[in-house]
């Protein structure tokens, strides 16, 4: 048993925080490091130059990482890419898009948006209309990969539309980066929100934001600063000399580093798509077999969230239950879907035989009822 008298060995099929290698685990215990010291400011420069080289490039972006959450990242590039009295066109469908709408509302900021219905793709065709209906938009913000029902938006021509426009575009990747398609680095977008502890198999605590040197840096430090903590323009000014704003969650740091050199040498963003690719596959053929039913449609489902119906008198929380007996934790549906779906999700630190062994474990389970 763990600490928290759970299995010590739980499998995480919950949309991160994901396993993680025992080669990032015990980078967390490198000892104690002031990060006012130049070896933390090395740590921090190897991160930074990791995540731009490794999920889009050096010429097009600047990574800046800040201690929180995915939520801290998209809250401060929202923040940071509207100039006062403009408005921010938001792409809803989903739970993530919708928080983004919330996070606008809660700063008063002006939005519009285009709305669809959460198992569907936004239709860029209305982005279009949008941007030329309210010349007011200085930034259009939407989810990559609504991680609410496994979705992939299709932001290369949303990142093509915007380009052709003064507006800047900025991406919730947090549940894409390293694994979905297309590569981020086909995206022509402004600013480019990410975390530690989803496909980049680092721990929870350390976020990014990736800026565009385009229009995303001369948005950024045009844009007046919204808050003390999540202030964009001001931690980029600081990591750029090698310094922080404030306290670092240094040892998550170190995870992170040594999950990106990880990452970098099982082969990147093109090994990651493979691997998981066959590890959805996998689960996709198991959850036909077993007759179950995926609420998004093949050409837009992701390579790493599945929602799948819940049977007939299948209850969530009990199935759940008798699964994380077995050592697998799944995850609930979100929102609206909570009634009726759940979601597997193959992210981080998982061999395809423990899939399959997840598989059957399942259909063991759903014959309890
Ligand atoms: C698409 C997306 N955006 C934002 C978030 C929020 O991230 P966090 O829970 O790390 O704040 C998540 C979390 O799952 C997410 O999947």
């Amino acid at each position: 048993m763990s600490p928290a008298g759970g299995p010590a060995e739980l499998v995480l099929l919950n949309p991160g925080p994901a396993n993680t290698s025992e080669r990032v685990r015990r980078a967390l215990d490198r000892g104690d490091m002031c990060h006012r010291e130049p070896e933390f400011s090395r740590l921090l420069e190897s991160i930074r130059a990791g995540l731009v080289e490794t999920l889009v490039s050096p010429h097009s972006h600047e990574a800046v990482v800040i201690t929180g959450s995915g939520t801290a990242a998209v809250e401060m590039a929202v923040l940071s890419s509207v100039r006062p009295g403009r408005a921010v066109l938001v792409l809803e469908n989903g739970a993530y898009g919708e928080r983004i709408g919330r996070m606008c509302a809660a700063q008063g900021l002006k939005t519009y948006q285009v709305v669809e219905e959460w198992a569907r793709p936004i239709d860029p065709a209305r982005v279009t209309d949008a941007l030329a209906a309210h010349p007011d938009i200085d930034a259009v913000a939407g989810v990559m990969h609504e991680t609410t029902s496994g979705l992939v938006n299709p932001m290369e021509e949303i990142g093509a539309i915007v380009a052709a426009t003064d507006a800047v575009l900025v991406v919730d990747a947090i549940s894409a980066t390293g694994h979905e398609t297309p590569e981020l680095a086909r995206i022509q977008a402004d600013l480019v929100c990410g975390t530690a502890n989803k496909g980049l198999h680092g721990l929870p605590g350390a976020a990014f934001v990736l800026i565009g040197r385009s229009k995303g840096l001369s948005r950024v430090e045009r844009t007046p600063v919204r808050s003390g903590y999540l202030d964009l323009a001001g931690h980029l000014r600081a990591q750029r000399g090698g310094e922080v704003l404030y306290t670092p969650a240094v040892q998550v740091y170190q995870a992170f580093d040594e999950a990106i050199r990880e990452f970098r040498e099982l082969g990147g963003y093109r090994a990651r798509v493979a691997d998981y690719r066959a590890r959805a596959a996998l689960l996709r053929s198991g959850f036909a077999r077993l007759g179950l039913e995926i609420l998004v449609a093949p050409p837009h489902r992701s390579n790493s969230v599945t929602t799948v119906r819940l049977p007939a008198g299948v209850a969530y929380r009990a199935l759940h239950d008798e699964l994380k007996e077995r050592g697998f934790v799944v995850y609930a549906g979100q929102g609206r879907l909570s009634g009726d779906y759940f979601r597997v999700c193959n992210m981080g630190e998982l061999a395809l035989p423990t899939l399959s062994r997840f598989v059957s474990e399942l259909e063991e389970v759903l014959t309890l009822w």
